[in-house]
């Protein structure tokens, strides 16, 4: 079947808009050939063959939505991204959140998992760190809007270029969590006890008390224009514990938002103690 190449305007800007509206992401017009690069299957699998149909099967089928979501989120991500942030975390964060919270669990959340490369390395370093403190608790909140993401983090199976790289990175760790299992490499029980995988779109507030003591919000601001990136800050703001730690991505920043954080070294900042209005 032949999915048509010209596309009218009209149809262009609403199945961005689409995007806009289920997941947040700003997506201007010159995107419109990566979307429609990622439509394509979507249509072919739904043998459709103009892309309006598919704004009407959006509109008519609410569980399309999910699919959708799964097509149009960029989910790279990958263990120990962006080593320095690990250096750090491992070398100053967690043994002083551990001298100034004896007794407490430490509440990590990755914000934006992807398929749980961050969460696990937030982990492994977590277990290499009991090992010397054994009196040392922690928990793993992994949240992604995109489903099909979550399912690898939960089962916690990987393969290819994702765990080569760990096996590269870090020989030490990899041989310690990860086992040969089927056509992959499977986290350790000791690893998957500790993260929760839960979709979570960053647009909405996050249930429960302001509790997060580290939070990695990473490579996911860009997607979102000014307002969005405000809008998900403040949400983030309100799920962490006050003096808490944010961590963002290589390519962002916090300047100019103004939105309750102060900058504590490139990448990393603190939860402002006063509530921010
Ligand atoms: C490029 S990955 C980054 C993964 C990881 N944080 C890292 O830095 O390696 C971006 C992730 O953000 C997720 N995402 C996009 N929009 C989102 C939203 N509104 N709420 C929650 N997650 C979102 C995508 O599904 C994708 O898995």
């Amino acid at each position: 079947m032949d999915i048509e190449n010209e596309i009218d305007a009209g149809t262009q800007r609403a199945l961005l808009d689409k995007v806009h509206r289920h997941t947040g992401i700003h997506m201007a017009d010159r995107k419109w050939t990566l979307l429609q690069g990622r439509l394509r299957r979507r249509l072919q699998a739904l043998e459709l063959c103009r892309y309006r149909d598919y704004l009407a099967v959006l509109d008519a089928h609410p569980e399309e939505v999910g699919a959708f979501i799964n097509l149009v989120t960029t989910n790279e991500t990958s263990f120990f991204r962006t080593p320095r942030i690990w250096e750090h975390f491992q070398q100053h964060l967690l043994p002083e959140w551990f001298r100034l919270h004896r007794g407490a669990t430490l509440q990590l959340w990755s914000a934006a998992a992807s398929t749980g490369e961050e969460a696990y390395s937030m982990a492994m370093v977590c277990e290499e760190f009991r090992e010397h403190h054994p009196a040392f608790k922690y928990q793993i909140l992994a949240t992604d809007i995109a489903s099909h993401v979550l399912a690898t983090g939960k089962a916690g199976h990987y393969q290819g270029k994702s765990i080569e790289g760990l096996k590269r990175a870090k020989p030490d760790l990899f041989d310690r969590y990860f086992q040969p299992s089927g056509d992959g490499y499977l986290a350790s029980p000791s690893l998957r006890a500790h993260v929760l995988f839960r979709e979570h779109h960053l647009h909405k507030r996050l249930d429960g008390a302001s509790r997060f003591d580290i939070t990695m919000l990473r490579n996911v601001l860009i997607y979102f224009d000014e307002e969005g990136q405000r809008h998900v800050l403040e949400n983030a703001h309100r799920a962490m514990a006050p003096g808490s730690v944010l961590i963002i991505g290589e390519s962002e920043s916090l300047t100019r938002l103004n939105v309750g954080f102060d900058f504590e070294q490139p990448l990393v900042y603190r939860r402002q103690e006063r509530a921010h209005a």
